[in-house]
């Protein structure tokens, strides 16, 4: 009885390994990590009042996040995108498999739009542009208020999810919108800033109250980053 007992518990035991077995060689391997979330550079509460901690930790680590999983996916699916940054990916977005161009587009301007969203943020140390950056904007925009106005109207015209965006294209400054997750490079432009309407970057504290969550925004721009991209973009 027991020389049985043993006989089928090796049996049993050799039906799981194989089994075990069977699972490690079919399991898919989960995509390597090319694009990784980046380091939000400052504490979830920095923003506060005008962006709430747990909207900004949310919207980091869970929302932004999952672009980067999903970017991840496709990029999995198409050798030699790895090589590319996320710009040269959605500047050349019609060069990339159609099988995952899709993906490309919502995903990986999802992880483009929200690095430079972050970047764009700062505790307020003043709220106004400068230098050749305030020059460029009176010129363009008659006005930074002007600009601000302009600017806000934008994102509160955005139908549903998406971005505003302060842009530099064909050498102009251009308040632009552009829904879901698309972003201004894959039409030409450089975004120098932008602002995200997405329900998931306000609605904990704002809840349908967008005018206020954009009005907040121009409290915590951070001028000198957009400044910086405004000379690289206009040389
Ligand atoms: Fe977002």
């Amino acid at each position: 009885m027991t020389t049985r007992r043993k006989a089928i518990q090796t049996i049993a035991l050799a039906t799981g390994a194989a089994a075990i077995g069977a699972r490690a060689q079919t399991a898919p391997a989960a995509p390597a990590e090319v694009f990784k979330l980046p380091p939000l550079g400052y504490d979830y509460d920095a923003l506060e009042p005008h962006i709430d901690a747990e909207t900004m930790k949310i919207h980091h680590d869970k929302h932004h996040a999952a672009y980067v999983s999903k970017l991840n996916s496709a990029v999995a699916a198409a050798p030699g995108l790895e090589k590319k940054s996320i710009e040269e990916i959605l500047k050349n977005l019609d060069a990339a498999p159609e099988a995952v161009r899709k993906d490309l587009r919502n995903q990986g301007g999802g992880h483009a739009n929200h690095t430079l969203f972050w970047q764009s943020l700062k505790k307020s140390v003043g709220g106004k542009p400068a230098g050749e950056l305030a020059k460029a904007i009176d010129q363009s925009f008659g006005s930074f208020a002007k600009w601000q106005d302009g600017f806000g109207e934008a994102a509160t015209k955005v139908f549903g999810s998406g971005w505003a965006w302060l842009v530099w294209r064909d050498k102009k400054l251009v308040i632009e919108s552009t829904p879901n997750q698309d972003s201004p490079l894959i039409t030409g432009g450089v975004p120098l800033l932008g602002l995200d309407v997405w329900e998931h970057a306000y609605y904990l504290k704002y809840q349908n109250r967008r005018p206020e969550y954009i009005k907040a925004f121009q409290s915590v721009i951070n001028w000198d980053f957009v400044s910086a991209r405004f000379a690289d973009a206009a040389k």
